[in-house]
């Protein structure tokens, strides 16, 4: 069985369309791109996996289980985790205690008073395990807010991860980023799916990125489902050729 599965899902935003009868299985352990030009609806994709709200037509099922109706909060703890376009972590607390916070929280253990030194050696523990991970150890004192942009996302990352996602959703995350920054991070995403084995939706523009290491693809064009397939599949596919390939070329 599919880990994800979208049936014929739709999205509107009072008159607008912005997706229509978009149909995906995901499989557990699959690297899937979404791909699309601007305003194709990739991100609002995103926000309905995610619970963010509802579709208005459709089912979603993560794990078989319909979650159309689940609300953010339920799905984190279910293992659907998401990034965001926009960079978003404490700018004023050093990278440890970015990755601290968002241990915590996962432990359930946040606001604590008073820990045992026991519960704050397994909170370190998993903190180092983050940053091991993730790559960026080597930075754990650096405040997150003077961290080049590429290690920011790096660190947005590792929040995620503090999660234990299923299914990691990252929406554009090379965007922004120098040549160096983009091959760390389509590195460390394609080291999550390999080697942690998490099953992940990444939106991305760079065409080679995509073709580089996603196992499928799905093309959204207009809030429609253009093409699904491998990178082989997708770059010999005169619809996306022509609605967006050449386009961006
Ligand atoms: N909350 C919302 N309310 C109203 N319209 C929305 C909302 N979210 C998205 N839209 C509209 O839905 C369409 C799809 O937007 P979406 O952000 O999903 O596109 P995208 O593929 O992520 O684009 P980009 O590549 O620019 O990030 C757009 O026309 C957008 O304006
Ligand atoms: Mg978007």
């Amino acid at each position: 069985m599919s880990l994800l599965q979208l049936q014929s899902v739709s999205r509107r935003f009072g008159a607008l369309q912005a997706l229509s009868d978009i149909s995906i299985n995901v499989d557990h352990g699959e690297l899937r791109a979404i791909i699309g030009p601007n305003g194709a609806g990739k991100t609002t994709l995103f926000n309905l996996i995610s619970g963010f709200f509802p579709p208005s037509g459709g089912e979603i099922l993560f794990d078989g289980q319909p979650i159309g109706q689940v609300n953010p909060a339920s799905l984190v703890r279910q293992g659907i985790i998401r990034t965001f376009q926009i960079t978003e972590i404490f700018l004023s607390l050093s990278v440890y205690e970015n990755l601290r916070i968002a241990a915590e929280v996962a432990m359930g253990v946040s606001h604590k008073p008073w820990m045992s030194r026991a519960l704050r050696a397994r909170i370190d523990a998993r903190v180092d395990e983050l940053m091991q991970i993730v790559g960026i150890a080597g930075k754990a004192d650096r405040i997150a807010g003077e961290l080049s942009h590429g290690d920011q996302r790096v660190v947005e990352v590792g929040i995620a991860l503090s999660r234990k996602p299923k299914l990691l959703l990252l929406d554009e995350p090379t965007a922004g980023m120098g040549d160096e920054e983009t091959q760390n991070m389509t590195a460390l995403i394609r080291r999550l799916n390999k080697e942690q084995g998490i099953t992940t939706l990444f939106v991305e523009h760079d065409m080679e990125i995509v073709f580089g290491i996603a196992d499928r693809i799905t093309v959204l064009d207009n809030g429609s489902m253009l093409a699904e397939g491998t990178a082989h599949e997708i770059a010999n596919n005169p619809a996306v050729q022509a609605a967006y390939l050449g386009q961006a070329a």
